[in-house]
């Protein structure tokens, strides 16, 4: 695993929105695996300066998110599809038929999740998935557990991530308390991965990781049995 140690969340997104923008120069179809929450809204700022700028394009690209939660409308502004069009897809040239976002409504989550991850394959592979940290570890939705699913399926939320994540929201009441996700397996078939994480609040996970010992109770460690992975971290996050 390479580490990136940044001075700041700034220098983070700017080293994060460069590897994505080297992949759209070298590979103009490629697929990305894209993630939401606070983290990687700075990279997709600097990725829309980029696109603006004529530096790069999304013309060509087709996108699939972790997760999204269940249920939910995508027409909810707390929905990741929400998410995704307002901090990315409505700012750049992406054809947005191309984006792809777990269905938070899907009635059958198990078959949506199938298909999911056979969509995927069809597209063949992601070439770059970013990946955020939960607080307790997880990535995408998938929590610390003694077992965790290979493909895209529907989950329950712990309580600390409906904790994390009722800032978004009006009242914790509101935090869906379950999501559909890729899995283990559909994240670690990436041909390559970035992983951010930012602020103090991140130190023990990044800890964990480093300390080179893999457990589900740490998803984010199952990271260190990929050939291909950079942590972009800032110091913050680094030193705690
Ligand atoms: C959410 C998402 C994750 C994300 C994590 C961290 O729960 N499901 O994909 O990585 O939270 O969020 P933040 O970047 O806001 O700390």
């Amino acid at each position: 695993m390479k580490i990136v140690v940044c001075e700041n969340y700034e220098e983070m997104s700017k080293v994060g929105a460069g590897i994505i923008a080297d992949l759209l120069k070298a590979k103009p179809d490629c697929i990305l695996g894209l993630a939401t929450g606070s983290t990687p809204v700075g990279m997709y700022k600097e990725l829309t300066k980029m696109n603006k700028a004529g530096e790069i394009t999304f013309k060509n690209v087709t996108s699939f998110n972790l997760d999204e939660y269940y249920p939910l409308a995508p027409t909810h502004d707390q929905s990741y599809r929400y998410f995704m069009n307002t901090n990315l897809f409505d700012n750049v040239d992406i054809d947005k038929a191309n984006t792809n976002v777990p269905d938070g409504l899907a009635e059958d989550p198990a078959a949506m999740g199938e298909a999911y991850d056979a969509a995927i394959e069809a597209a063949g592979g992601i070439d770059l998935q970013v990946l955020g940290l939960g607080p307790n570890g997880h990535i995408a939705f998938n929590e610390p557990e003694e077992e965790l699913y290979a493909g895209t399926h529907l989950t329950g939320l712990t309580e600390s991530t409906i904790k994390a994540n009722s800032r978004f929201f009006e009242s914790i009441d509101d935090v869906p308390t379950q999501a559909v996700t890729m899995g283990i397996g559909s994240i670690m078939k990436a041909k390559k991965i970035i992983v951010l994480a930012s602020g103090k609040g991140k130190h023990a996970v990044i800890e964990k990781i480093m300390s080179g010992r893999i457990t589900t109770m740490c998803p984010g460690t199952l990271l260190l049995a990929h050939a291909d992975v950079t942590l972009i971290v800032d110091k913050d996050a680094y030193e705690g």
